[in-house]
């Protein structure tokens, strides 16, 4: 389907597909024409909220995926001078901001909440003392204003976002890296996913996050207020990737999972053992900081690159993407890092596959992905009107979808070689 049509109604569809079945004269042309014009004029706007972790978000799209409003309040500076997100202190922080970043987010598309047609919230997965905030303003906001309240999955979210952004039909193969996850899926609709693989221990955000911490970045100025993994990824521009060699994870299990604690562990040995070398204090800077940031960063792409590889091959012998038109989304905090999207680029081009990557603003967690989402399932046909808002609740864990990890487990698909540098 065309990327207009994608996004118009079914009955919007079928009024404009009758007038292109007539034949090309003036007449059906002005009817065309005018099917189109009452699509775009009947505009639809979903209000978006965010609170599943350290993001209070909130943003106004419309049904061309255009961000009308939109208002983001980061909590990572509190974090990392904490040295990591404790529930409390972000539920309090969301709690605080909530109502301010909704009403500029509305503010700035110059609506109010009776000017939109629904609004979405996440609702899984996530922190829960988090979830609640965001779910429990949402539906103070639909009590007053009547509208539909539309509960998101965020992993879900963070996939469709590049539906938005770029041109993407279903099926594609979505690899989704950030602080709290890492998988890899089949988004096969809206709300249809299947999982291939995901990690059975960290996240490669939260090893960057460690890695950043145990190197005493935030004490550099211009990290201060930054994320464990843009602080790497800026050093690392200056270093060399293959200074350092660290163990590539699970390379014995054929199987599209995920492993970071292990890379993890053995980068903070190997910067406790450098720090005794240089005769260097805990609270210092290692004067090879930017090589150790380059190895680890080539560390984590390296076995992200191999799972990739995997999952391309399962989808291959299982027909899961379309045989000539077969595209990867990569998204989540981590998928804003270019280092990792250039290694990631070489394996699609490997596999005739299309890469997607969300702007890195719409990487990390934020508002408009959610109400995207929302405005998706609209424009799917699911009808949300009659659902009661007060019965929605939200889940601290939910995976994506079905899980067949299993069946790429059976498939033990061996690997060929693979030059990322
Ligand atoms: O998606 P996100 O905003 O929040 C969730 O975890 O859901 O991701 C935040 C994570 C943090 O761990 C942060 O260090 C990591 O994404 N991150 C990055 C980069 N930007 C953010 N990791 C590597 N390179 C980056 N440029
Ligand atoms: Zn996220």
């Amino acid at each position: 389907m065309s990327a207009p049509m994608r996004h118009v109604s079914r009955c919007c569809q079928r009024r404009i597909s009758s007038c292109l079945r007539v034949s090309g004269n003036s007449e059906s042309k002005t009817r065309v024409l005018s099917a189109f014009s009452t699509y775009f004029d009947t505009k639809k706007t979903v209000l978006g909220i965010e609170t599943s972790c350290d993001d209070t978000g909130a943003a106004v799209v419309d049904n061309r995926g255009r961000v009308l409003g939109e208002a983001l309040n980061s909590q990572v500076k509190v974090h990392v001078e904490a040295g990591g997100i404790l529930p409390p202190v972000a539920r309090n922080l969301h709690v605080e901001s909530i109502a301010g970043v909704v009403q500029e987010a509305l503010d700035r598309a110059s609506m109010t909440v009776h000017d939109v047609d629904a609004v979405a919230v996440t609702v899984e997965p996530g922190l829960a003392l988090c979830l609640k905030v965001g779910l429990d303003h949402a539906k103070s906001v639909v009590r007053h204003s009547g509208k539909p309240l539309i509960p998101i999955h965020h992993m879900q979210a963070h996939a469709l976002m590049a539906r938005m952004s770029d041109r993407v039909d279903f099926p594609f193969l979505v690899l989704l890296i950030s602080g709290g996850h890492c998988l890899l899926a089949v988004a096969k609709d809206v709300a249809d996913f299947v999982l291939l693989g995901e990690s059975l221990d960290d996240a490669p955000g939260e090893a960057f996050d460690k890695i950043a911490r145990q190197l005493n970045l935030k004490n550099l100025p211009q990290f201060s207020s930054v994320s464990g993994g843009v602080a790497i990824e800026t050093l690392a521009r200056e270093g060399n990737p293959k200074a350092f060699d660290l163990p590539l994870m699970l390379t014995q299990i054929r199987t599209c999972d995920f492993s970071f604690s292990g890379l993890k562990s053995q980068a903070k040995r190997f910067i406790a053992r450098e720090e005794e070398r240089q005769g260097v204090s805990r609270e210092d800077i290692l004067p090879n900081v930017a090589d150790i940031c380059a190895s680890f960063q080539y560390g984590v792409l390296k076995h992200l690159a191999r799972r990739v590889q995997r999952s391309l091959l399962f989808c291959e012998l299982h027909g899961l993407l379309p045989k000539h038109k077969k595209t990867l989304v990569v998204s989540g905090g981590v998928g804003s890092n270019q280092f990792i999207r250039s290694g990631l680029q070489k394996v699609c081009d490997m596999y005739s596959t299309q890469l997607v990557c969300p702007p890195p603003r719409l990487c990390t967690d934020n508002g408009v992905m959610i109400a995207w989402n929302g405005m998706e399932k609209l424009l799917s046909g699911q009808d949300f009107s009659a659902a009661h808002p007060e019965a929605v609740d939200f889940q601290p864990k939910c995976p994506i979808g079905e899980d067949i990890s299993s069946a790429v487990r059976d498939a033990s698909i061996k690997l060929p070689p693979l030059k990322l540098l």
